[in-house]
């Protein structure tokens, strides 16, 4: 939500920052905009639109030209997308320029109070009064500016400031909102991601809450919010150029597709040691985990799906009983959550706002927390008592592939640990699925051999109005992840059904030639999804069969010639099926949006880290 990036150092600022709000633009496209100081002014240049608008408002007006700035690509909350409401944001006297990330909620008091101080307000933002307290406040002193207004703001920011009377330093501060600076050679950088600037440093310090950064080109200097010095340490980043960018592939999410084995692995080796599944960073003793009462899993989106994973494989293997909740509801309702609760938040990005303050809710409830997070050091993983950390590496596309696909792994990995601790699967079972584990990336591999199949079936269904995803058990929760994938990228308007909850409803929408996709992976209840498939059928229905090899190979119920047409799944067992039966939806997603004309990695009115509710 909203990408920051500032510079400070020896080269001409203006293109530096461009290059990296190219990269951040996944967190949100509706408009972007620069602050650059000149050598006697700040000047701002913003517009409404994508980068390249602001691209070409710089070529027309001739460019700005320094070498100290801050750059910002927004993601509307307060106020629509317009020229006005673009970042950077300047005070009266437009002493003071600043880009944010987050929602300041006292906001409209605060403007109230500096409008009756003859402060005069341009736009309809809630980032507009940081700007005008930070002059209201002015005394020179900046750092002490700071402090008076991040004393004063309430609700979450992660913000980037250049000072006209101070010109030799920026400053950023955050809270609940993620912001890294980047350490060069006389020159450093803020950035709310890393891909912003892996080109130019791999050396990063993360701001924790309420820590305050002052920057110059050769020096950083941390603050807490009592202005005593923080120690910090510099960490550097393993991610290569190759990460952020799309290397051949025309667009980031068919490269994170395609990247899936290698998420997968990674995630995978980074667990297991000798045929052994290892958690050295973090002990679930077999004491804990037979006092546990209640999984909770909490996550949005995506992750939310792969939390369903979890509750159907937890309850199965680990006999405990399991709720998986959206995070937005979570932290709004009354769950009966205590200290012998454990909850499981999953999160890519590790900064999704309603996922945050789940997990700040369970902690004061008691429970012990356990996040999977893909992004090393993010608010989440930093909050909570354990963390598993997937290693899908960066992932930039908007609608998660690679991410999701690690973030099962972890679930597979837990529910086996834990199951195999309290003896509730065999050590026969145990050696089974570490065996399916290892071979997991190549399985994955082998359905990109469909890809021409799926890319040609794409070409005759792109124009389908509605389409519905129906399976059972973890073919439903596939489905779920197959159809939010459809919906986000290319528009169309897609459900996910439980194969047998059809007929109480749902079904009376289903009409001559309307598209079902039905997953068929889980063995035992191959006759039941067969039968709700007979149901569409009679109704018109053009089906679309995804289903394993060996449940196609048995076909007890003539499957093809039921079912208009067939992708063909390698054999998985049934609890890790959703790792390769998910891969046909993605792609099926991807080919339907590029026919369509779909932006595929930058969907309309989405951005890639929600970290406002
Ligand atoms: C969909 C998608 C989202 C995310 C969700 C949670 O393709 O990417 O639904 O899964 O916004 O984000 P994280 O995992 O960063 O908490």
């Amino acid at each position: 939500m909203c990408g920051i990036i500032g510079y400070i150092g020896n080269e001409e600022a203006t293109e530096l920052l461009l290059n990296g709000l190219e990269k951040l633009e996944y967190r949100g496209y509706d408009s972007a905009g620069l602050a650059v100081f000149d050598g006697r002014n700040l000047k701002v240049a913003k517009s409404k639109g994508r980068l390249k608008v602001l691209r070409e408002v710089l070529k027309n007006n001739g460019g700005l030209k320094g070498k100290a700035g801050i750059g910002h690509t927004r993601w509307a909350t307060h106020g629509k997308p317009s020229d006005e409401n673009s970042h950077p944001h300047v005070s009266t006297l437009r002493k003071f320029a600043v880009v944010h990330n987050g929602i300041i909620e006292n906001y409209l008091s605060i403007k109230n109070f500096l409008i009756s101080k003859g402060k005069k307000f341009s736009s309809e933002t809630d980032t507009e009064v940081i700007a005008q307290l930070l002059e209201y406040y002015d005394n020179g002193n900046t750092l002490d500016t700071v402090v008076k207004v991040l004393n004063d703001i309430k609700g979450s920011y992660a913000i980037g400031i250049i000072y006209e009377d101070n010109p030799e330093e920026i400053i950023a501060a955050k809270k609940d909102n993620p912001l890294i600076i980047g350490i060069g050679e006389n020159e450093n950088f803020i950035t709310s991601d890393v891909t912003a600037i892996v080109s130019k440093t791999k050396n990063i310090v993360r701001l924790k809450d309420s820590e305050i950064a002052v920057i110059k080109s050769d020096d950083v200097i941390i603050y807490d919010m009592n202005k005593n010095f923080v120690k910090k340490e510099i960490k550097v980043i393993d991610w290569n150029i190759d990460s952020a960018e799309k290397c051949g592939y025309d667009h980031f999410m068919l490269k994170e597709i395609m990247e899936q084995p290698k998420a997968v692995k990674d995630t995978i080796c980074s667990k297991i040691k000798e045929n052994e599944i290892f958690f050295d960073k973090f002990l679930f003793s077999k004491e804990y985990l037979e006092k546990i009462n209640k999984i909770f899993i909490i996550a949005c989106g995506s992750a939310y799906h792969v939390g369903y994973v979890g509750k159907y494989l937890f309850e199965k293997l680990f006999k405990k009983p399991v709720e998986v909740d959206i995070a937005s509801e979570f932290r709004y309702r009354d769950p009966i959550v205590d200290k012998n609760s454990l909850v499981i938040l999953i999160s890519q990005s590790g900064e999704t706002a309603d996922t945050l303050a789940a997990l700040r809710k369970s902690k004061q409830l008691g429970a012990r927390t356990l996040s999977i997070v893909n992004v090393i050091g993010s608010s989440i993983a930093t909050e909570s008592d354990d963390v598993f950390h997937t290693r899908a590496g960066p992932e930039i596309a908007v609608a998660t592939t690679k991410a999701y696909s690690a973030q099962l792994c972890a679930i597979y990995l837990l529910a086996i640990y834990f199951s195999r601790k309290l003896n509730t699967i065999s050590l026969k079972k145990y050696n089974y699925f570490i065996k399916e584990l290892i071979y997991l990336p190549e399985k994955i591999s082998k359905v990109f051999n469909i890809t021409e199949q799926i890319r040609n079936f794409s070409k005759n269904f792109y124009q389908a109005k509605n389409v519905f995803f129906i399976g059972r058990n973890l073919d439903y929760v596939v489905s779920l992840e197959g159809s939010l994938k459809l919906k986000e990228i290319s528009y169309i308007h897609a459900e996910a059904y439980a194969a047998g909850e059809l007929k109480h409803g749902t079904i009376s929408l289903i009409e001559n030639n309307t598209l079902i996709v039905a997953t068929l992976t889980q063995k035992s209840l191959v006759g039941k999804t067969v039968s709700n498939i007979k149901e569409v059928k009679a109704r018109g229905a053009i089906v679309l069969l995804v289903v394993t090899k060996e449940v196609l190979l048995k076909d007890e119920h003539n499957l093809k010639n039921i079912c208009d047409f067939v992708f063909i799944l390698p054999d998985i067992c049934d609890e890790m099926s959703p790792s390769v039966s998910v891969v046909p939806l993605q792609l099926l997603s991807y080919y339907i949006a590029l026919m369509r004309g779909c932006d595929i990695d930058k969907p309309r009115n989405l951005a890639k880290s929600v970290t406002v509710e």
